[in-house]
């Protein structure tokens, strides 16, 4: 019996999988790249049987970290410095005058809207392609999000759209660098300055991406992300908020912490304004440092795989991975995107197509569905809050004014797959395109089954 399958071979010699790609390759054209046999839908053997690198990644680090800050007795940031340390780490990682860390990417978003005064009546631009959070944070301040059709290629907001969206009531612009690729921040922000509206950049999936040489996030008035479970940096639930001006960062951090802010008077119980809580825990700070160890790392190793399943699979016809932006100097891949069309695959529907690829042992997703369609907004609209605040023409015109035709296509068409596929060898994507490849010869067959 042979001791070690070739998955655990690459697992323990991870310098050897990445050091010798050729191998990668070898392993998949032994395994019959071409997309021979049977689908695993229809009762044939799968590609892949072995799971994918798992998530969060942890070690000594991190128990040592936690149990030191445990056993610190000092919790919180009051009376803690890993809140302080790990926003200083944050800082020289992204070159940001100030960071502000926050429990949570949503709370990075509301607090960043409520330092900029974003209040009710108010409007926010705001994609219709990304997680609900994004909109949540403009409804909680009874603002009116509008939103902005989709690029169909980039998967990103369709920045040249962002223009005809404003209104004298636009307060804000949310974009998102969504799935850790860039928004077009060239035309968003030569928007902003035209027409003095501040940009909150919603950098929740994209640790380490970059614009033009910089680091996403930095770009807006205030720049936010996440730490959540599945994010590229994570501690379980966390976020931050980067800024460079310090009076906006003042009033995030009084905003965060109560209306306590640095500067406060009189020292405990005393507030320059009004406020909520929404600081990091001790923990998830002591946590993140140790993440941030492996950050770059995890990530070239991500941005090396990534573009090795693009070289193997945008010739597939049907298959078209999303797109970068000129001016995306560095992509996080949190996400790694493409869209599905079914003509190509003998209208094998999106549905069948991912619960075949899933079989094959290759797990996928059809992402976002078009969040300004949602009934919710409709309820919300119609609530007596929102019937006060808006004239009644806008709120009749709304759902109009909202129509996103680019983005219900993206939504009908997209496939994802998560980062931590990312982090094994090059022959974890040689499965993933022979699982496509299969499933295309196969396709036929899938659809009349
Ligand atoms: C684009 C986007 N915005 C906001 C959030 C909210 O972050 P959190 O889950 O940390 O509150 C997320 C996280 O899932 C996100 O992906």
């Amino acid at each position: 019996m042979i001791p070690w399958t070739r998955r655990s071979f690459l697992v323990k010699t991870p310098a050897l999988s990445v050091a010798t790609p050729a191998l990668g390759i070898a392993f998949g054209a032994a395994k019959g790249v071409g997309g021979a046999g049977k689908p695993a839908l229809l009762g044939g053997p799968k590609i892949r049987s072995e799971k994918f690198p798992s998530w969060p990644v942890s070690g000594e680090l991190e128990e040592r970290a936690l149990i030191e800050t445990l056993r610190s007795g000092r919790w919180y940031r009051g009376n803690g410095q890993q809140t302080k340390k790990f926003e200083d780490a944050y800082l020289k990682l992204t070159g940001a005058r100030h960071c502000l860390a926050t429990a949570n990417g949503t709370s990075a978003l509301y607090v960043a809207l409520n330092a900029l005064g974003i209040e009710a009546g108010d409007e926010v631009i705001v994609p219709p392609y990304t997680f609900i959070a994004t909109i949540n944070v403009v409804l909680r301040q009874h603002a009116l999000p509008v939103f902005v059709d989709t690029n169909i290629n980039t998967f990103q907001i369709d920045a040249t759209k962002i223009e005809a969206a404003i209104s004298p009531r636009t307060k804000a612009i949310i974009p998102v660098h969504l799935g850790g690729s860039a928004c077009d921040l060239d035309t968003i922000l030569s928007v902003s300055r035209k027409h003095g509206i501040p940009v909150i950049e919603d950098a929740c999936q994209a640790h380490l991406a970059e614009w033009r040489g910089h680091k996403v996030g930095t770009y807006g008035k205030a720049g936010c992300f996440s730490f959540q479970a599945s994010k590229n940096l994570t501690c379980g639930e966390g976020g931050a908020i980067l800024t460079d001006d310090d009076e906006l960062y003042e009033r995030c951090y009084t905003f965060h912490n109560n209306g306590s802010g640095l500067k406060a008077p009189g020292g405990n119980f005393a507030y320059s304004g009004t406020g909520d809580n929404r600081r990091m825990v001790e923990m998830e700070a002591a946590l993140l440092l140790q993440q941030m160890t492996r950050l770059e790392e995890q990530s070239q190793r991500r941005t090396a795989n990534a573009l090795y399943l693009t070289s193997l699979i945008k010739e597939i016809p049907g298959i078209t991975p999303a797109q970068m932006h000129d001016g995306c100097t560095r992509n996080a891949y949190h996400l790694y995107m493409f869209r599905y069309r079914r003509a190509e695959f003998a209208e094998l529907p999106r549905t069948t197509f991912l619960k075949a690829l899933t079989a094959e042992g290759i797990p996928a997703s059809r992402g976002y569905s078009p969040l300004n369609k949602e009934r919710f907004l409709k309820a919300a609209l119609e609530s007596r809050s929102y019937q006060k605040l808006f004239p009644e023409n806008v709120l009749r015109n709304w759902e109009e004014r909202n129509e996103c035709p680019a983005n219900n296509q993206l939504c009908s068409e997209a496939v994802w797959f998560t980062q931590n596929m990312f982090l094994g060898s090059k022959s974890d994507m040689d499965q993933i395109a022979e699982a496509i490849r299969k499933i295309k010869k196969h396709a036929g067959e899938l659809t009349a089954a």
